[in-house]
């Protein structure tokens, strides 16, 4: 079955093929940063408008670098939620008129249930359940009991900040461009991430769960002094490269430790790890080090870290062999929709 994907949530265009929910024909997208650079982070009326100029060309480069014909298209998978409402509905407009045109069934998708899917659909091993999913990406930190795809239970999340969004408040407390995550890891490398003894948050009534604006807030004072008004611009390197280091340390030894804690808690025989976050090699040689239950881990593969087409085609093809039928064309576009 190929299956065509569209995801426009947030400030990619992306679209791809995929065929039987793993073989990705294409994995193409249009990104967005360079024109929100300049205001700090998404601008959402900007991306609606962008996604209305390059969704239908990028659905064209998917088919062609597929080298395939619409009509040889027999499912398409679309994100509907979470995310910027005015985004989300030029994509899920594009699917439903193209499921109307084709006369082909469509089905929406949830974008963090697909961001879990795209280390599943990389894994080379057969998939182990009950499984723990860990979510890390702009706008969510979960973590989640996997029973089977399409069955989740929450177990964690964050109380205040997602981990990417504390990345990205970070980055810009340095001076540094949006997105900021990558910025940060690519700092960190020349800093000590001992050189401040920064903590990620203890929430004491659900020790599993998260907290990133107290140490954002560190970082802030750490920076600025203690009434933030210190001009961060004349900050040497190397301090901002120790503040990186150090960030990042506490950041992501608190998810490390909690992602192995609720493995070790809920019986989990894998982890499954998604979401723009994860394609940190920070992140991925910590959960390394750390993991002396010798669980197995699923980090995405290259391409499917950060929000693409082949997730959301490739999920959309084990929830059309669960449902059976197209969802109807009255389908919103949500902003925030649980995922369990
Ligand atoms: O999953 P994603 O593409 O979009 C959402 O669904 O939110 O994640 C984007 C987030 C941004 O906050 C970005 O700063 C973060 O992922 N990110 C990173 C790294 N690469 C991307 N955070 C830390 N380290 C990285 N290397
Ligand atoms: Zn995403």
């Amino acid at each position: 079955m190929n299956v065509l994907g569209i995801e426009t949530t947030c400030d990619e265009t992306a679209c791809s093929v995929v065929k039987d929910g793993k073989t990705i024909l294409s994995n193409v997208l249009s990104s967005q940063i360079e024109s929100h650079t300049r205001y700090g982070g998404v601008y959402p009326e900007l991306a609606s408008r962008l996604h209305v100029d390059r969704c239908v060309p990028m659905i064209d480069l998917a088919l062609k670098e597929a080298n395939l014909s619409k009509s040889d298209i027999d499912l398409i998978g679309v994100s509907y939620t979470p995310g910027l409402i005015g985004a989300i509905t030029i994509g899920l407009n594009s699917a439903k008129a193209l499921s109307t045109a084709l006369n082909i069934p469509y089905i929406g998708i949830h974008h963090i249930e697909a961001h879990l899917y795209a280390a599943m659909m990389s894994s080379k091993d057969t998939l182990n359940f009950p499984a723990l999913g860990v979510v890390l990406s702009g706008g969510h930190t979960l973590l989640l009991k996997i029973h089977n795809i399409g069955s989740y239970e929450i177990i964690s999340q964050t109380v205040d900040d997602a981990i990417g969004e504390a990345f990205d408040k970070v980055a810009r407390m340095l001076n540094l461009p949006y997105p900021g995550g990558p910025e940060i890891e690519k700092l960190a490398k020349i800093g000590d991430p001992n050189a401040y003894d920064f903590k990620a948050g203890f929430v004491k009534t659900k020790p599993l769960h998260f907290s990133f604006s107290g140490l954002k807030t560190n970082v802030l004072y750490t920076i600025s002094g203690p009434n933030a008004k210190k001009s961060q611009d004349n900050l040497p390197l190397q301090q901002k490269a120790d503040i990186a280091a150090s960030f990042q340390r506490a950041a992501f030894s608190d998810v490390v430790k909690k992602a192995f804690k609720a493995a070790s808690t809920f019986d989990c025989k894998a982890i499954y790890l998604g979401g723009g976050v994860t394609q940190s090699a920070a992140l991925k040689s910590m959960f390394d080090k750390e993991n002396h239950l010798k669980i197995p881990l699923n980090f995405p593969e290259q391409g499917l870290s950060l929000d693409n087409g082949a997730m959301i085609a490739g999920l959309a093809y084990h929830k059309f062999l669960s449902q059976k039928t197209s969802d109807p064309l009255d389908l919103k576009a949500k902003p925030r929709t649980a995922i369990c």
